[in-house]
């Protein structure tokens, strides 16, 4: 039986199921494993995280004194925090995914190839080029203006190779559709954008073997992957052209907004509201991508494992703004609907989150294809039961959607 737990309460002999709390937050690259070293028990308390999940018929069980939040409760709340996001739903895009693609792709390439090699001399010592990144990024606020779906769906697709880099535009990208969401001021996109850019450039000076080792990392290892924000801010400190948003973002992203975040465990209002977008830009687009020890989760997935995490690490207006920006679930998604069928989830609605636009293309009760069908789900009997992974199924979604 699976329970939720208060992190003060594991001890050894318990199966550890599920941390909650993003990968980037402690040294565990293992999503399960018995909990039977007693320095792993220290270092899951110490590091910031505060509930986990454990297994009670594979390892020892909780004290019968200890509070255990069941997966039906646990649903509960994430399905109500996420309701909570579901009002005043986002503008509607200016074109279609469809029609955005073919630009935003373009725009995409030119963006990973500056970073790329921006970051890469950033490496070699060398001061931070930033002019031709500005003009990207004003590309980028375009794009996301006319459809934000076509330049974030693209972000998700990376490689170990190139996952800082791309992960570096993702986050430009999403911290300019979250502002537009949150009615920020236009004149704050490109600052929001190059803030997203240049938050992780401090990785640069922490050596690849360390990023991309597929084990646990060693507490001193973990160590050096926590000096990135602060090395970063060194970096762009000295750069011509970066502004004081990009500065504040690098070094505050991995913050919490319940001060057990670094480099300086601040919490509250003493985070700017920029870094607390950026923390949450940050998780989201880290877990929905592929890395070297983890397969990325799909994005409705994501939404609600930050769901669950939320409370504590995450600012919750800025959040539910997130999810706006998003969606509950996001274009590209594999759905089964009440009918008996599946579906894929290829625009928002301007009603509700909860009812997109879906194309219907197989049938679970004849386990066969079906005729394609687009279904506005604001308008029609059918409804979501619950979003699918893809791999399990075994569909290629790109074909269906064109992304
Ligand atoms: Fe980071
Ligand atoms: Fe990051």
């Amino acid at each position: 039986m699976l329970k939720k737990i208060n992190v003060k309460d594991i001890k050894q002999g318990m199966y550890l199921q599920e941390i909650c709390g993003s990968w980037m937050q402690h040294p565990f690259w293992k999503k399960s494993f018995a909990l039977t070293d007693p320095k792993d028990v220290k270092t899951l308390q110490e590091c910031g995280i505060h509930e986990v999940w454990i297994d009670t018929g594979k390892g020892l069980d909780i004290e019968a004194i200890v509070h255990a939040e069941s997966e039906e409760e646990s649903s509960r709340k994430v399905a109500d925090n996420l309701q909570t996001a579901n009002s005043d739903v986002k503008p509607v895009p200016r074109i279609s995914l469809q029609e955005e693609v073919a630009q935003a792709r373009k725009i995409h390439g030119k963006a990973a190839q500056a970073v790329t090699s921006m970051f890469q001399e950033a490496r070699m010592g060398k001061a931070l080029q930033l002019v031709e990144i500005v003009t990207l990024v004003d590309e980028i606020n375009l794009s996301i203006s006319r459809n934000p779906e076509a330049f974030l769906s693209l972000s998700r697709l990376k490689n170990k190779d190139n996952y800082t880099y791309l992960h570096s535009v993702a986050v430009c990208a999403l911290m300019i559709a979250l502002g537009k969401q949150m009615n920020l001021d236009p004149s704050l996109m490109k600052d929001l954008g190059m803030a997203g850019l240049l938050h992780d450039v401090g990785k640069m000076m922490v050596p690849d073997d360390i990023l991309n080792k597929p084990e646990r990392l060693s507490d001193e290892e973990f160590t050096v992957v926590k000096s990135h924000p602060l090395q970063g801010w060194e970096m762009l400190k000295l750069s011509e052209g970066a502004g004081a948003m990009a500065l504040d973002v690098c070094l505050h992203h991995h913050e919490r907004v319940d001060g057990t975040g670094y480099p300086h465990r601040l919490s509250g209002d003493s985070l700017s509201l920029f870094a607390r977008m950026g923390a949450v830009c940050d998780v989201y687009d880290a877990i929905t991508s592929n890395r070297c020890y983890k397969a990325g989760w799909e994005p409705a997935e994501a939404i609600r494992k930050m769901a669950e995490w939320q409370e504590g690490q995450f600012d919750k207006t800025v959040f539910h703004a997130f999810v706006k920006t998003i969606g509950i679930y996001p274009s590209g998604t594999l759905v089964k609907l009440k009918s008996d069928r599946l579906a894929v989830v290829i625009q928002q609605s301007e009603k509700s989150l909860l009812t997109p636009v879906v194309k219907v293309f197989f049938s679970t009760k004849n386990n066969a294809p079906v005729q394609t069908e687009t279904i506005d789900l604001a308008h029609a009997k059918d409804s979501i039961l619950s979003a699918e992974d893809p791999l399990k199924w075994g569909f290629d979604l790109r074909k269906l959607t064109g992304i």
